[in-house]
């Protein structure tokens, strides 16, 4: 009997075995370790799975992934090469992301960072307040999810740009692209989101450099991921002012270690990897299509382009 196997050490598998059984009764659902045989086993849907675990199946279809993000599936070497990776394409996380996001934007642009500081010492003190039109917020990443989050914050009445790979057209969102669009991007950027995929182009982009062509006393959410930041450089750039606070979802090593210096920062808000959390009640539909698809001889829907890394 055919088979897909699920991998996931923070997704619940039970809801998904549910659909599967549901929708596609002819396929068996596997969880990881359990495995059945190998040789059956025509498609994965994963998050996470260890460097080389997908070797063991010599008739892999397609390698399914149960997030928008698939860095984590494409830095492992022994990836084969032949079999296409799928992605996410929103699932119910632009939502969740968009929220996430126009949360931190108000978050800082409403000072509530510094209202929990004084709040710890019992100081009542009336901050200046500051216009909406003056908070640009810059979103870097305008595909799938970054675009719903401009969409959002600009509902929300502040002035939102936008900065991709290539160029975009949003209608009354300014937009800029690539290298040369960069620095002018940055210069009036007052809240910088961060919904990049994390590519060998992008790992670091979020460095001194970066930061030091940010208007002075700008904040950093970044929704996307830890390798995106040189965590040293956000500490010191936090430090002299450059940066006046972060709203982080997303760390090189998760879970945060303990003793990580941004638990007790306090211009920093951590948070555990949530900003889009896959639910199969939302996510599932899209899956389900997509095996259908490929059960009869039609590509799916979401390939990743592997040279490109997103
Ligand atoms: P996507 O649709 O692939 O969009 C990626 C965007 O980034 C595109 O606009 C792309 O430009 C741009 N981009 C890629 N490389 C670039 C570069 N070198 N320079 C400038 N722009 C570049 O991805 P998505 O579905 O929106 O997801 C974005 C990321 O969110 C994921 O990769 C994942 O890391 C993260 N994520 C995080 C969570 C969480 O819970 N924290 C949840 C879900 C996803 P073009 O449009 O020109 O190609
Ligand atoms: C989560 O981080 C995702 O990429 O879906």
């Amino acid at each position: 009997m055919t088979s897909i196997v699920f991998y996931s050490r923070t997704d619940d598998p039970a809801p998904w075995r549910e659909i599967f059984a549901r929708e596609l009764p002819h396929l068996a659902f596997r969880v990881d370790p359990d495995i059945g045989d190998p040789a059956e086993v025509h498609y994965t849907l994963v998050w996470k799975p260890p460097a080389g675990w997908h070797g063991q199946f010599p008739h892999l279809r397609a390698i399914l992934s149960l997030g928008a993000g698939v860095d984590a599936l494409l830095t492992d070497a022994s990836l084969p090469s032949h079999v296409p990776v799928v992605r996410l394409l929103d699932g119910g996380l632009g939502r969740q992301m968009a929220e996430y996001a126009a949360y931190g934007v108000l978050h800082f642009h409403r000072r509530m960072h510094e209202y929990a500081a004084r709040q710890r010492t019992g100081t009542w003190e009336m901050l200046e307040p500051r216009s909406t039109e003056s908070c640009v917020v810059g979103v870097m990443g305008l595909g799938v999810l970054g675009v719903q989050a401009v969409r959002l914050i600009d509902a929300l009445g502040f002035p939102v740009i936008g900065w991709s790979r290539t160029p975009k057209d949003l209608g009354a969102v300014e937009t800029f692209s690539g290298a040369p669009g960069l620095d002018a991007f940055l210069a009036r950027t007052r809240v910088l989101v961060n919904f990049l995929p994390l590519t060998p182009q992008t790992s670091g982009i979020l460095d001194r450099r970066l930061f030091a062509r940010l208007p002075r006393g700008s904040y950093l959410v970044n929704v996307a991921r830890g390798g995106h930041l040189v965590e040293p450089d956000l500490l010191a750039a936090l430090d002299d002012g450059q940066i006046d606070g972060a709203l982080l979802d997303v760390f090189g090593s998760e879970p945060l270690p303990p003793d990580h210096p941004f638990w007790q920062h306090p211009k920093i808000v951590v948070t555990p990897h949530v900003a889009g959390v896959t639910l199969a009640d939302e996510a599932a539909a899209q899956i389900i299509a997509n095996v259908r698809r490929l059960e009869n001889g039609e590509a799916p829907v979401g390939i990743v382009d592997r040279a490109a890394g997103y």
